[in-house]
């Protein structure tokens, strides 16, 4: 039974939804589960965009066998690969199996791995190069690379005729399509943005420099809709989107808010962060974003780091270091190349407490990042003589916020 949907005259949906995988590569959680989408181009010839995860691709082929059928046609002519991750190349083979006279049209490097992967594609590669033009019909395609969004092989590819740009991993989002393939048929405020944030922040904001020189090929476009190969279609909040990715891919904060992220073995320190949180909300401070590193998924904690301008890293000391969730933590946002943030340190220890200079000393190694100078420093428990040192700690947060 075919599950697909028409994008445009002669464009069709063909990817599939995947709701049994719980992690994507194997570490983000997905409680929405996620869609693996290709598109299927009907012109003089057949055009496929992209596979799909091979866990589900006997729902693809009948996708793609149900396009076919209902527009007189036996076989795929091309198959253009934007992108070698497994989550969309691991069908290839099965393509290939099914229509073996199918070209494929990708870049000399997508074809190294194709070969590193095992796929039989010696006769047929199409190597196109950057801005190269390439006819299928009426539609001419264009190539253009786009290495590090996400893979050093990524490219996009946009239609001239319909100014449908196919964008590869960009502009991806964590979730289930469940029907609605339009971005209308979505509340993307609502729905969108918190998992495509974290989709951004996990999978590409390591390259935010790749993304943004992306960004600037695509203005040369005269794009009218967005096919990513993870989440809906966009049309109308195009500019929407585009804003969101210039911001991420700067590394600038999007709101003014905080990030206050507890690691506490007792409930101590979640007390600390509590009456920050709490004083904080009580001076007028809206965006305020309180996580336990111990219970959220650190994939979170990254999306709300790229989210905010603040950070404050509370943490109890464990085995005179930092307490491992909040090391994990700090070890990813490190990787993924945050930048431009204002941190506040609270450390907790009983009898050494040595955590807030440990986790200054990772941040410090992080670039343009701002660490506030009065620190909150608790020995087991909050007590009444550290009323003052607390005052002092939320006002020099609420100062810094206001001078942003
Ligand atoms: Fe959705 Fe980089 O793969």
């Amino acid at each position: 039974m075919h599950l697909t949907r028409k994008i445009l005259k002669n464009l069709y949906y063909v990817g599939v939804d995947d709701r049994r995988t719980t992690l994507f590569e194997n570490i983000h959680p997905m409680q929405n589960g996620i869609s693996y989408n290709s598109y299927l181009l009907i012109d003089e010839k057949t055009v496929l965009f992209d596979t799909v995860d091979w866990s589900v691709c006997r729902q693809f082929i009948d996708n793609i066998c149900h396009v076919l059928k209902e527009n007189s046609r036996s076989k795929i002519d091309y198959l253009v690969i934007n992108h070698m991750e497994p989550d969309h190349a691991g069908s290839i083979g099965q393509i290939i199996q099914k229509f073996p006279h199918v070209k494929i049209i990708s870049n000399k490097k997508a074809f190294g791995f194709m070969q590193q992967c095992g796929f039989d594609i010696d006769s047929k590669q199409i190597i196109v190069e950057d801005k190269e033009e390439f006819l299928v019909g009426k539609h001419k395609l264009v190539f253009s690379m786009a290495p590090m969004v996400h893979w050093p092989e990524a490219m996009v590819t946009f239609d001239q005729e319909t100014g449908v740009l196919f964008s590869s991993d960009a502009f991806g989002v964590f979730g289930a399509l469940n029907g609605r393939v339009f971005a209308d048929e979505w509340n993307i405020e609502k729905d969108w943005l918190d998992e495509a944030r974290r989709y951004y922040a996990n999978i590409v904001g390591k390259f935010g420099l790749p993304v943004t020189n992306l960004l600037k090929k695509i203005e040369a476009f005269d794009v009218k809709m967005v096919l990513p190969l993870h989440g809906p279609v966009f049309k109308s909040d195009i500019p929407f989107i585009f804003d969101k990715y210039k911001i991420w891919a700067s590394y600038e904060p999007e709101e003014n808010g905080v990030l206050i992220a507890y690691g506490s073995m007792y409930g101590n320190t979640e007390t600390a962060a509590n009456m920050i949180a709490m004083q904080l909300v009580d001076n007028g401070v809206k965006n305020v974003s309180l996580r336990d590193v111990s219970t959220t998924h650190v994939s979170h904690l990254i999306a709300d780091s790229f989210k905010y301008s603040h950070i404050i890293l509370a943490g109890a000391t464990y085995n005179a270091g930092i307490y491992p969730p909040m090391l994990d933590f700090l070890h990813d946002m490190k990787a993924l190349a945050l930048q431009n943030r204002t941190f506040a340190i609270v450390e907790n220890g009983t009898w050494a407490t040595t955590t807030g200079k440990q986790m200054k000393a990772i941040v410090a190694e992080m670039k343009n990042m701002t660490i506030l100078e009065k620190e909150l420093s608790i020995k087991s428990n909050l007590v009444k003589s550290d009323k003052n040192q607390m005052n002092e700690f939320v006002k020099q947060i609420i100062n810094s916020l206001n001078d942003k």
